[in-house]
């Protein structure tokens, strides 16, 4: 038996305990059951709710007109409801949701966007990294933290919000946040130092305790993953922190795209994987909706990941397996 210990808060559904150190007894033989995780991402849920004029009074508009130019027509429709309902047909033990729920942050998109969190699962299964357009204009984000409550909390090394940890069996999930507002048609991510350090410290923590370490960040944190205007500034920041204290996998949105990539870790490479907008249409220049299917079991230095990729295959047809790639 090995023990985690170290100086965490337990934050979840609400409460706050101070539990001076945490210890979690675990690596008993019993427990090496194979875990199941899903992952969705960029979700911008459609339709649009009424705008009022001065909801516009800022960089809501050129979001605004992104929206009406570039994705009402990609992202209407039924395709998530089917793709969510499919993905919870496989019964993932847990879910993680890489941002990018709403599309200007307006109040009532945010409340949608809790609705729809409830018919992927309970907060309990479910956990979100925040991603741009949450984050659209100042002050927005912190409000969709308040309404989404659960569905953003989780174990947190002191009283900042990220990254915030959620343990199932053996597969530790690191939420960490790159959302913040910017200027029009900037769309960057940023990674701090504080964030970094925190960072630091809950994957060393977890990998004492021989957790397989799940980091979430909606923007991609590899070299060239995207347009300069879209990057995540403080990139090196959390590589640095990975090459340093290790994660088995690191999984992004952002893109909208399916990409596979690998950072260095202490000792192996880590995978880094990107999944495409949950919500979107086949037949763009973008993938159709897909959702991808972790199954991770082993122990630390012999871990098994196999992952599989689900969506749409192409206009009319129906969810199918568009890929199985082995990742441990
Ligand atoms: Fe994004």
């Amino acid at each position: 038996m090995v023990l985690l210990m170290g100086t965490l808060r337990l934050a979840f559904n609400g409460w706050w305990r101070h539990l001076g150190h945490f210890l979690a007894t675990r690596r008993m033989a019993l427990r090496r059951a194979m875990i199941t995780l899903a992952h969705l991402s960029d979700v911008h849920l459609a339709p649009l709710p009424p705008v009022r004029a001065r909801d516009l009074i800022n960089k809501r508009v050129t979001g605004f007109l992104n929206w009406k130019i570039k994705r009402e027509h990609t992202m209407a429709g039924d395709g998530l409801t089917k793709l969510v309902r499919h993905m919870r047909e496989q019964n993932p033990d847990f879910t993680v949701v890489t941002g990018d729920l709403v599309n200007l942050a307006l109040d009532a998109e945010i409340n949608t966007a809790y609705n729809w969190l409830e018919t992927v699962g309970p907060p309990e299964q479910v956990c979100i990294s925040p991603g741009n357009h949450d984050a659209y204009i100042k002050g927005q984000l912190q409000k969709a933290m308040d309404r989404w409550d659960g569905y953003v909390m989780g174990e947190t090394v002191d009283q900042h919000a990220f990254p915030f940890v959620r343990r199932v069996g053996d597969v530790a999930i690191v939420s960490c946040n790159s959302a913040v507002p910017t200027a029009p048609w900037i769309a960057a991510g940023r990674f701090e130092e504080d964030q970094a350090a925190r960072l630091a410290r809950c994957l060393k923590l977890l990998g004492d305790g021989g957790y397989f370490r799940v980091v979430l960040i909606h923007h991609p944190p590899f070299r060239g993953a995207t347009d300069w205007h879209k990057r995540l500034v403080g990139s090196g920041r959390i590589r640095a922190v990975l090459r340093e204290a290790g994660a088995e996998l690191v999984l992004h949105g952002h893109t909208h795209i399916d990409s596979y990539a690998e950072i260095d870790g202490p000792d192996d490479a880590i995978p880094v994987i990107g999944v495409p907008s949950a919500a979107n249409a086949p037949g763009g220049h973008k993938p159709a909706a897909r959702y991808n299917l972790f199954s991770i079991r082993g122990e630390p230095g012999a871990w098994h990941c196999h992952m599989t990729e689900r969506g749409y295959t192409g206009p009319g047809e129906a969810i199918g397996v568009i890929r199985e790639r082995r990742i441990w």
